[in-house]
């Protein structure tokens, strides 16, 4: 079913030149849904073409056409589960083909998955599953979009989304904030290792994005999130868009010289206090938090 946020932006006020990603290929996982969709919208704006990797095939294909139509750029979505790096590999095998065989010139490892869960009651299970789509994921698809594009075509831009979570670790989140961790990490390591071979990559770290499935399950509809609203020195969540502004920044020629950092996008929500344990609590009852 379509998710009404998952709409494209009835005006979009360009913040760069409109042509800047003009005749690229980007790459998008998780760009069916959220962050990840309006960071490809933003970048189709900006003259790209699109391939949108996610499960649910008809979530991805409809968000696709959208994402077309709305843009008049070309946008495939390209089923695949990140963990499986053989179906990754032969969704953008099948993708590249339908684009004329191009090469992906930028690529944003957007999918995450993550629950509130205290550590005292996660399971095995549900902390590796988190760290194989967000890191494992992140790798499995960096591998083989280097191995099969940016290794033949000079090079590339890698984007991967992070989060804060695990600065001042987080209540709740030891299985996402591992997880972010080791993504970081990996941006920094794949920033030296294929860095004269003309790859950029860097992490970008959103803090609450309103109206995302992230923010909900982190406890944006609940009353707590006016708590959360107190520890934002910019004194706003943040939009989608503005996570797509930044993303076309870090991955346009604008920051040619740019590798190996993480951006915080965040209203400078890292510096202050944490999710206190009372908010913690109050989100999840049950936990002996
Ligand atoms: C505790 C849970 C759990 C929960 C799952 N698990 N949900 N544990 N509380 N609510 C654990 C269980 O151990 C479970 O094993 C195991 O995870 C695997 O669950 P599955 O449902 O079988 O996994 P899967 O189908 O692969 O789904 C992955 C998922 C799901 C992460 C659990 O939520 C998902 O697909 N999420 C994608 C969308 C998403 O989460 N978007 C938000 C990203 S936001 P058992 O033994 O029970 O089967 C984000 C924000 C970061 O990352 C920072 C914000 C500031
Ligand atoms: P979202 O809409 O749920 O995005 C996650 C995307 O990942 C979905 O499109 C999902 O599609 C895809 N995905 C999940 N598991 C996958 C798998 N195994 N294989 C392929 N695709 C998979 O949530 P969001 O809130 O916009 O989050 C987007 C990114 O921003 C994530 O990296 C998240 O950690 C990060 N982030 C979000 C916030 C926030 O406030 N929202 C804050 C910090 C960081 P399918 O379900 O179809 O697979």
């Amino acid at each position: 079913m379509t998710e009404s946020r998952d709409v494209c932006l009835d005006s979009y006020q360009p913040m760069f030149r409109e042509n800047l990603l003009q005749n690229q290929v980007a790459l998008i996982s998780g760009g069916g849904s959220g962050i990840g969709f309006r960071i490809t919208e933003v970048f189709m704006r900006h003259g790209c073409d699109a391939i949108i990797m996610g499960r649910k095939e008809q979530r991805l294909r409809e968000a696709a056409a959208r994402l077309s139509s709305a843009t008049g750029r070309t946008c495939i979505a390209a089923p695949c589960d990140v963990r499986q790096s053989e179906m990754v590999d032969s969704a953008l095998r099948e993708a590249l083909s339908k684009l004329g065989n191009r090469h992906v010139n930028i690529l944003v490892n957007g999918a995450a998955g993550n629950f509130l869960c205290a550590a005292d009651s996660l399971t095995p299970k549900g902390f590796r599953t988190v760290l194989d789509i967000d890191a494992v994921g992140s790798f499995i698809l960096s591998r083989c979009v280097y191995d099969r594009c940016f290794s033949k075509n000079g090079g590339g831009v890698i984007l991967n989304i992070s989060a804060t979570l695990y600065y001042k670790g987080d209540v709740l989140q030891a299985h996402a904030g591992a997880a972010k961790a080791a993504v970081d990490a990996l941006t920094r390591h794949l920033a030296v290792e294929w860095g004269d071979r003309g790859v950029r990559v860097n992490s970008l770290s959103p803090g609450p994005i309103e109206d995302t499935e992230g923010f909900d399950k982190l406890g944006g509809k609940s009353p707590m999130a006016q708590r959360m609203l107190q520890a934002i020195p910019l004194a706003r969540f943040g939009t989608r868009t503005d996570i797509a502004n930044a993303a076309v920044f870090l991955v346009s020629p604008a920051a040619s010289y740019v590798s190996g950092i993480t951006m915080v996008v965040d209203g400078g929500a890292w510096m202050t206090v944490a999710v206190p344990m009372s908010h913690a609590r109050k989100l999840m009852p049950s936990s002996k938090l």
